[in-house]
């Protein structure tokens, strides 16, 4: 019974955590882009997608904030850096998150 109430809470979060990052198509899209998104970007991203500011100098951001991103605009951008990585046409900034967007599927974008 608790444990249930407990699972209920985590999958209330997750539905919660899903609709703030404006995924549509809820349920199986949201959940593992989810997925996606805590594997492989949040390290850089942030959490929720906040950004991190740069160390060096706290008006820069070392790694932009991508939470307030249409969804297009995500998918745009990385369209931009798989492509970038098939070209081999990054730069040195942008190399991490094109050799990033080269491992992804269609689907995991
Ligand atoms: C190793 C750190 C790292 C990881 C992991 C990472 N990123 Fe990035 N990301 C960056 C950096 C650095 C930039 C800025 C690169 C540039 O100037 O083009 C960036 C830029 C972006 C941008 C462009 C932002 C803008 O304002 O144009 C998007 C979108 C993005 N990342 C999405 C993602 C997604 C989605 C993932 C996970 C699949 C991810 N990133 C994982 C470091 C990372």
């Amino acid at each position: 019974m608790v444990l249930k109430q407990k699972l209920r809470r985590i999958l209330a979060l997750g539905m919660g955590l899903m609709m703030f990052s404006t995924w549509s198509e809820p349920v199986v899209a949201a959940s593992s882009g989810l997925q996606v998104y805590e594997k492989a970007c949040k390290k850089c991203h942030g959490k929720l997608g906040q950004g991190k500011k740069s160390k060096v100098d706290s008006s820069q951001f070392k790694y932009p904030p991508i939470h307030e991103m249409p969804e297009e605009d995500l998918l745009k951008a990385m369209t931009k850096y798989k492509e970038m990585w098939q070209k081999k046409t990054y730069t040195k900034k942008e190399k991490r998150m094109a050799k990033l967007a080269g491992r992804l599927s269609d689907e995991e974008m």
